[in-house]
């Protein structure tokens, strides 16, 4: 399985011919680096969406048009996307299916789901984190989250090659959080993301790592636009 890093929580999942992007919040982005992709560029078959907040619902609807591509969500978000004329398939937390290229299973995350609209905030349901299995190796993408204990069962029911977790304090967990976070799920690799593109959430992702190291845990700070084979 490729790991392809667009920022924020955005990667782009792809293994076997099938590609997956993550939470593309990709035109919202101050991007310094010239790596983000324009999401008329993006080609992919499936969207996968932790909430509904616009710094990971970002250029869905576009990219889901462009592409004829199914957008796999929680139900009160895969529902606003129906009602935008999207395909979706709507899953919902401790609820797993076997898609043609591989499982996703929805797990719990502590935050928010709201979807902005002009006439004020939709209700977007509760928030997920997800565990996408493709090619004998599943990743974890904690979606926005606070820490929770519940990690601790997730690692022990699953072996977890990649976990993609938030650090950047203030909305989610912090550093401390996170590398705890870590040991709770026990992956073969913590990857940080959800830092650094607004200023609230500015974090040093390679004390992350540090932390991580220090307990005899294998981390890696993913640059944009760097791909990465688990
Ligand atoms: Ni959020
Ligand atoms: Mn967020």
């Amino acid at each position: 399985m490729k790991i392809t890093y667009y920022g924020h929580d955005a990667f782009l999942v792809e293994n076997d011919g099938t590609r997956i992007i993550i939470d593309p919040f990709l035109s919202g982005q101050d991007d310094t680096t010239g790596k983000i992709p324009d999401p008329e560029d993006i080609e992919v078959s499936y969207i996968l969406l932790t909430h509904a907040h616009s710094d990971h619902f970002g250029d869905t609807l576009a990219i889901a048009r462009k592409n004829d591509a199914t957008v796999i969500a929680p139900f009160e978000v895969a529902m606003i996307c129906q009602a935008e004329g999207c395909k979706v398939h709507a899953m919902h937390i401790g609820g797993g299916f076997n898609f043609d290229f591989g499982r996703v299973k929805l797990t719990i995350a502590h935050h928010g789901s709201g979807y902005q609209t002009a006439n004020g905030m939709e209700y977007g349901g509760n928030p997920c984190g997800l565990l996408l299995t493709m090619g004998g190796k599943t990743v974890y993408h904690a979606g926005d989250t606070g820490l929770f204990l519940d990690m601790k069962l997730i690692g022990e029911m699953t072996s977890i090659d990649a976990a993609l977790l938030p650090i950047g304090d203030n909305f989610t967990m912090g550093v401390e959080d996170a590398v705890m976070a870590v040991s709770l799920l026990n992956p073969v690799l913590a990857i940080p993301m959800h830092y650094n593109t607004f200023p609230v959430i500015e974090t040093d992702p390679n004390e992350f790592v540090r932390q991580v190291e220090s307990r005899g845990k294998k981390g890696k700070v993913m640059a944009i636009g760097e791909s990465l084979e688990i």
